[in-house]
């Protein structure tokens, strides 16, 4: 992460949801949010406005150096690079990611390919089902192991994992904390790296 004095660092928030206004878009608003108030650039990566087709597995990603799908991901791409820190919230769906951000994720090979491009990112985690206990921590274990694998630097809540909710989401006050926590997590971290 090359900074210089007076930088403002930005924050990239996905929502793997394909349902636009729902339970994860609300999320990254809220921690969005709360990262404006700290004073963050931030940037709203919404999937039900993207179409993200699935990794082919061609490899023009390791011999030419770039992306022979040509989708919304080319200005995904960018905006992720140019991010410090990556939250990323998806619902649950049968344990798991959504398969919309799962494409996302195979997708940001290309990034790895040109040379680790998300590493020393700071990335957290944010899931929401609706059962209380349908699979939230699975599926953050899912978005950690893709930022692991891109050599991110990985937070929770300060407590546990990272946003754990039980839709709808704005009745579950504790998961909503986890939330909050989730962010200020990721903020603290940034500004320690500023400093
Ligand atoms: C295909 C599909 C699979 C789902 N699988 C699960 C699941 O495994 N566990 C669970 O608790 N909820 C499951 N759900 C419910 C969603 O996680 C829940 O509606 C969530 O709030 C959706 O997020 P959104 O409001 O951001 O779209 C599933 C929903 C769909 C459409």
């Amino acid at each position: 992460m090359r900074r210089h004095a007076g930088d403002i660092m930005k924050i990239a928030g996905i929502s793997g949801s394909p349902r636009k206004n729902e339970n994860s878009e609300q999320l990254i608003n809220t921690a969005l949010d709360i990262a404006e108030d700290r004073n963050f650039e931030v940037d709203r990566i919404f999937l039900s406005e993207q179409t993200i087709a699935p990794c082919t597995a061609c490899y023009a990603c390791e011999s030419a150096k770039r992306c022979a799908i040509e989708d919304d991901m080319t200005q995904i791409y960018p905006r992720l690079e140019s991010a410090d820190a990556i939250l990323v919230a998806s619902p649950v769906y049968f344990g798991c990611v959504t398969a919309q951000l799962k494409a996302l994720f195979d997708r940001t090979l290309l990034l790895r390919k040109q040379g680790m491009l998300l590493s020393n990112k700071i990335g957290g985690a944010i899931t929401v089902a609706g059962s209380r206990n349908g699979g939230q921590e699975k599926t953050v274990q899912a978005i950690h192991d893709w930022m692991h694998i891109h050599g991110m630097i990985v937070v929770g809540d300060n407590s546990h994992f990272g946003g754990i909710v039980y839709a709808p989401a704005e009745s579950d006050i504790v998961g909503m904390q986890t939330v909050t926590d989730t962010i200020g997590k990721i903020c603290d971290l940034l500004e320690m790296i500023k400093r």
